[in-house]
């Protein structure tokens, strides 16, 4: 990869990301702290204001002090399209990433649209030595589809981001990158962009490969936990406790390596088995449906065991966790269940003003409701809690001593809070830690 030199500073090369989202930003962070000059396009206002403003546009470790330390030589790191990137930093040989968002449309289907409109608008300002890297989640055969429909693409590679969110900026330098390429120049080319942020850059044998890698990871992880989340129920029909179930199946037993059940959220995992589905023969993809019914299904639960206990119009219930997951930090809310969550609490009768939301990381209101951030804001007293993410903040004797002294029943999604199954007459719900009759509360 050739140096340049940018007012005195030596730069590798320039990264274009188009798409300035959790996988796009986290992105061009690391590429710039390694030295490339990075500019970001964003269809979103507010993301490219506040990221020419340096501030993180979501929390992820490192983020928020990489902006303020790393992109102190230009006064416009972002641009709202291609062509306002292009009126003030006139074109050099580039690598230009699309890292949109792919949600499903009404069929549940990956949509093509947004992805080919961008590369034909990337395409359309590109020169032969140029590569369009796709680092969005796609269903298979987007990569070939692009290249048959957009002729000017000469090199184009498919590279999968496979970082977790909360984490992102260190798995960037530390996890295996994949890439796959339609020509050896792209190829060349894609090695020599990646190898400058981690030290393993390993080829796939077809776009296709590389496009499917991404969407078996997510999908395994997916059914495992949808496996775990079966034998949830199956454990609660029998009194048995998953807990100990999985870890004494799993122990010394390397054949095993059975999940613990919990809410299966987020941005990825809520999609990424339907798109891989769009590739599988029609009669063998009810399995990846099944594996997402019962893992969207899981939340009902909670709200199916409140409505038999019936709701006073001054029942006040307390949920913990508004981000899609508790463990590594962060503060997405795509793809967490606390917005049905609160939508079937407020469906059995329960007034918004008695629902709380505790969550340290994020700052918004969910369906009216406004969440809190610290125990200091929580009511004295609260009939039900719903446990919906492992956040460290839930797992402190000072959460088990308010559940304890202030609350009525806690409905758990994380069976391995065994601590909670040590306070009495709590129905804990989820993993038969223990097996309260519904009476006894
Ligand atoms: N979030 C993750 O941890 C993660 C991990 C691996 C893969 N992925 C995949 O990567 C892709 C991006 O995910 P994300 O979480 O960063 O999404 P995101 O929604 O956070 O970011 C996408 C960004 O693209 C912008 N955008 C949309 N249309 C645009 C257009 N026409 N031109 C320019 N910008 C446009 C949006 O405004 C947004 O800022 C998805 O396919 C996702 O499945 C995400």
């Amino acid at each position: 990869m050739g140096c340049s030199s940018n007012k005195g500073r030596s730069i590798l090369s320039r990264v274009v990301i188009v798409g300035a989202g959790y996988v796009g930003l986290t992105l061009g962070v690391a590429s710039a702290r390694v030295g490339h000059e990075v500019y970001f396009v964003d269809i979103d206002p507010v993301v490219v204001d506040k990221l020419n403003k340096r501030q993180a546009t979501f929390f992820e470790a490192g983020l928020q002090e990489s902006l303020n330390t790393l992109f102190s030589q230009r006064q416009s790191i972002a641009f709202r399209s291609m062509a306002e990137l292009s009126q003030s930093a006139p074109h050099q040989a580039s690598t230009y990433i699309i890292s949109l968002g792919t949600p499903l449309g009404p069929d549940s289907r990956a949509q093509l649209g947004p992805i080919e409109a961008v590369a034909k608008e990337v395409a359309s300002y590109m020169t032969d030595d140029d590569l369009i890297v796709l680092r969005s989640t796609v269903a298979v055969g987007t990569s070939r589809y692009l290249l048959e429909h957009i002729p000017s693409i000469t090199n184009l590679s498919f590279c999968p981001e496979r970082t977790i969110e909360g984490k992102a900026l260190e798995e960037l330098t530390t996890l295996p990158q994949i890439i796959s390429s339609n020509s050896t120049q792209a190829e060349e080319k894609a090695k020599a962009y990646f190898s400058t942020i981690t030290q393993t850059v390993i080829k796939a044998g077809s776009l296709e490969t590389a496009e499917l890698i991404k969407l078996a990871s997510n999908s395994f992880r997916d059914m495992n936990f949808a496996f775990a989340n079966l034998l949830a129920l199956i454990s609660e029909q029998h009194g048995v406790n998953v807990n100990e179930l999985v870890s004494l199946a799993n122990f010394r037993y390397d054949r095993n390596q059975i999940a613990l059940p919990g809410l299966v959220g987020g941005p990825c995992l809520e999609k990424d088995s339907y798109i891989l589905a769009q590739g599988a023969p029609g009669e063998h993809s009810g399995i990846l449906f099944g594996v997402r019914h019962l893992n969207e299904s899981f939340p009902t639960k909670a709200i199916d065991f409140i409505s038999r206990k019936g709701v006073s119009p001054t029942a006040s219930v307390l949920v913990c966790g508004a981000a899609f997951k508790g463990k590594p930090v962060t503060s997405d809310t795509r793809g967490s269940f606390v917005f049905q969550i609160v939508q079937g609490l407020s469906d059995l009768g329960f007034q918004k003003s008695n629902i709380s939301i505790l969550d340290p990381k994020v700052d918004d209101i969910i369906l009216g409701v406004k969440v809190i951030n610290s125990y200091c804001e929580l009511r004295s007293k609260y009939d039900y809690v719903i446990q919906l993410t492992n956040h460290d903040l839930f797992d402190t004797k000072e959460f088990d001593a308010f559940v304890s002294d202030h609350c009525g029943s806690v409905i758990s999604f994380w069976p391995k809070n065994e601590r909670l199954n040590t306070i009495p007459s709590k129905h804990l719900f989820l993993g038969g830690l223990r097996q309260n009759n519904e009476n006894d509360i």
